[in-house]
């Protein structure tokens, strides 16, 4: 019996390099591989990248120097780059990390296999195509049980070209994917157990995937395809653009109960002088009229965004226009990041507002945040919602799951709940995670 060849993957940034990562496990799954959580014992490290802030691409060379060691114990060990990071910088990490064996795009994943196989024969491997052909209908699907929550991309890349953003340039053009292989996929993953879907894009709602009969269908018309499968309980999505919230999407809110009442739509400022700044295309006035027509749609909606501190030129007064921003809204959670300039993006090459400045903003905005996803969190004591049971808790006799509106809870259930949804009455609240009994 041979033993079969152990990969490790390490992922980094947003929901989208998750699923690839889950991806490439599964490509390198037909080719014998097996995963590990064991960097130690793996034939094959994949590092899959995040290049959106300094910080997280400056990651993969901390991390590359960590794994120096065990190059050195196992000559055989074969180490890639994937992700964002592969995609920006190519052959730059080549030269700077000489053990990096192989680089990987975001786009020519579905070629890992051939270019595993060169590295095995002792070459470098380096492939960040953006080719024509869809890299989704080359990789394999994998079988048996699934998690009860699982991530669908349905659309990648991104035109609009904010000035801060790398991931046009790291993704590539907005693409699509067909309306009757979306089904498919997820007609297989419900099958697997799975109950809930998430899908993704980096702008997720500019979906405009092809029909059956060849047109392009919205989100809205995906999700009420999605709607009708059954056993497949919840939808979600992400990331949103405001610009691109539209009336038949904003309608399925209130209409579709599958369509959970989370929404993830990132604004990044208040002011309308820096989103101007920024190319958003939209003022805050249009970002808090989508808003008001969304809760009108679905009164419990519970709203996520992003917000960026310090970009060029913000001054006091803009960052007071964020803050009321966010005292309007009212979000149940939030993601919050002090300006990195990116290299090749336009707001690059403007002056930086001083880093006491950002980080003095960056705590003010994170405090308010705090207090409203606190105020979100304990408003939900007493009410009853519905839990989708995910994995056990820490406690025995415990479930953990997620609440219609994204939040983590607690609940003593018997463990045939695991991966059904069940009514629950919340009795406690804490900043990330809520405790409850079954009603
Ligand atoms: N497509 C999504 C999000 C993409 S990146 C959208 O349109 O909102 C996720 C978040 O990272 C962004 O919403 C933004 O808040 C943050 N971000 C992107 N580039 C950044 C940069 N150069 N510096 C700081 N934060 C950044
Ligand atoms: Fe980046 Fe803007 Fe595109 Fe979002 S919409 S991915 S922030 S360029
Ligand atoms: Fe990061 Fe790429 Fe996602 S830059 S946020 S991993 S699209």
């Amino acid at each position: 019996m041979t033993v079969p060849k152990k990969l490790h993957v390490k992922t980094w940034g947003c929901q989208m390099n998750v699923y690839d990562s889950e991806r490439m496990a599964e490509a390198m799954g037909a080719e014998g591989y097996v995963t590990t959580a064991d960097a130690s014992e793996a034939d094959l490290i994949l590092l899959n990248t995040c290049h959106i802030r300094e910080k997280a691409a400056e990651k993969v060379y901390s991390e590359l120097g960590r794994l120096k060691p065990l190059k050195t114990a196992n000559p055989d060990l074969r180490i890639g780059v994937a992700g964002c990071v592969a995609q920006a910088e190519g052959a730059e990490i080549m030269a700077r990390q000489p053990l990096v064996d192989l680089v990987v795009g975001p786009q020519t994943y579905h070629r890992l296999p051939d270019l595993v196989a060169r590295v095995r024969a002792g070459e470098k491997a380096l492939d960040t195509d953006m080719p024509q052909e869809d890299k989704f209908d080359h990789l394999p699907r994998a079988r048996g049980a699934a998690r009860p929550s699982a991530f669908l991309t349905v659309q990648e890349g991104c035109d609009k070209f904010c000035a801060f953003c790398v991931v046009p340039y790291t993704r590539g053009a907005e693409v699509s994917r067909p309306v009757a292989r979306l089904l498919d996929e997820a007609r297989v993953l419900v099958d697997r157990g799975v109950r809930e879907i998430t899908l993704l894009g980096q702008n997720v709602n500019g979906y405009h995937g092809e029909g059956p009969d060849g047109r392009a269908r919205s989100l809205a018309d995906l999700i009420w395809a999605l709607d009708g499968i059954a056993g497949l309980e919840r939808i979600r999505f992400t990331t949103s653009h405001p610009n691109d919230m539209t009336d038949d999407l904003i309608a399925a809110h209130g209409d579709c109960a599958k369509l959970m009442p989370y929404l993830h739509l990132p604004v990044q400022s208040g002011s309308d002088r820096v989103l101007a700044a920024m190319n958003r295309k939209h003022t805050s006035r249009d970002y808090l009229d989508v808003i008001a027509r969304l809760r009108a749609a679905r009164p419990d909606l519970a709203l996520s965004g992003d917000f960026i501190v310090g970009f060029p030129g913000e001054t006091d007064a803009d960052f007071e226009d964020t803050l009321r921003l966010v005292e309007r809204v009212r979000y149940a959670q939030a993601y919050s990041f002090k300006y990195s300039a990116r290299p090749g993006t336009p707001a690059a090459e403007r002056p930086d507002v001083p880093a006491d400045v950002a980080s003095e903003r960056l705590a003010r905005l994170q405090a308010l945040l705090a207090r409203q996803q606190d105020e979100t969190q304990r408003d939900m004591v007493g009410r009853e919602t519905d839990v989708l049971f995910e994995k056990a808790g820490r406690l025995p006799g415990q479930l953990i799951g997620k609440s219609e509106y994204l939040q983590a809870v607690h609940v003593t259930a018997p463990e045939g709940l695991r991966g059904q949804v069940a009514r629950v009455r919340i009795t406690g609240a804490a900043p990330h995670s809520l405790a409850g009994e079954l009603a």
